[in-house]
């Protein structure tokens, strides 16, 4: 069920030196939401995920994620809030293993929540035991646990997606931002993401996803914001954003460029 606003951002700018990579931009996910964000390449949607990470600092505008303001946070701080993310480009440590690399995500949360505050005076191995619990728990749920003892670098694009995933939740994130995780997917492999992110989701997980295939974010968001060059071009259901004038000429401009 869609619930309550869980993130909602308001007036949010980011410029790089003269060019305005996000111009006030607004919007609300819901909590229990599949909701995505769409645009041309360069239209700012990796940009408001540093932003709302506390990668980079934004200039002007406001962030809250269940009424806690997020701008001016460490990175580290927002993930302690529930704030997870996967990356456009992975992020995994190649000469780590896969479990390994998913524990480096359940100490992000550990440390301060309230699993840290639990095993506080109870010892590092007992800790540590937890973790390597939480991050077995997380590759099962992405389907990648018979991996767990590979080198991160050895496995293909379509496994290091699904890492990349389960890292995120083993920090038991409450919203997870997921940048373009079907990158580099075949059809099949595509699809079964699709499923995973709605499992995720279905397990209580709210999820703000930037994807450009769009089978995919059609299939599976309830509502979808389109950006073109920093600024919202269109929000609503999917049905209508493939019927919108302005969402076609965006995308068709872009094609016409790469001509
Ligand atoms: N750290 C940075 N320094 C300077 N310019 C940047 C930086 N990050 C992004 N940009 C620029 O800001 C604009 C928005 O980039 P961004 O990566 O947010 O786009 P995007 O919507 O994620 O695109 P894509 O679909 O290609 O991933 C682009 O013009 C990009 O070149
Ligand atoms: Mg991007």
């Amino acid at each position: 069920m869609i619930g309550a606003a869980l993130l909602e951002l308001r007036g949010l700018r980011k410029d790089f030196g003269g060019l305005e990579a996000v111009k006030d931009v607004s919007f609300t996910v819901r909590e229990g939401q599949i909701k995505a964000l769409i645009g041309p390449n360069g239209a700012g949607k990796t940009t408001i995920f540093n932003l709302l990470t506390g990668v980079l600092p934004a200039q002007a505008g406001r962030a809250e994620f269940a009424g806690t303001s997020l701008l001016g946070l460490a990175p580290h701080r927002i993930a302690a809030l529930g704030v997870g993310r996967t990356f456009q480009t992975t992020l995994l440590f190649d000469d780590m293993t896969v479990l390994e690399n998913v524990m480096v995500g359940h100490h992000l949360r550990g440390r301060m929540g309230l699993l840290g505050s639990a095993l506080r005076g109870s010892g590092v191995r007992a800790e540590e035991r937890v973790t390597r619990e939480a991050a077995m728990e997380a590759l099962a749920r992405v389907a990648v646990a018979e991996v767990a003892a590979r080198p991160a670098g050895e496995l293909p694009i379509g496994q290091r997606r699904l890492v990349e995933v389960a890292r995120a939740l083993a920090a038991q994130p409450r919203l997870l931002l997921m940048d373009e995780p079907a990158a580099g997917l075949n059809m099949r492999e595509t699809e079964q993401m699709g499923e995973l992110i709605r499992q995720i989701r279905d397990a209580g997980v709210t999820v703000l996803l930037v994807e450009h295939d769009m089978s995919l974010v059609m299939g599976i968001s309830e509502e979808i914001l389109v950006l073109d060059r920093g600024e919202r071009l269109a929000e609503g259901p999917p049905e209508a954003i493939q019927k919108d004038e302005r969402v076609l000429a965006a995308y068709l401009g872009e094609e016409a460029e790469e001509c």
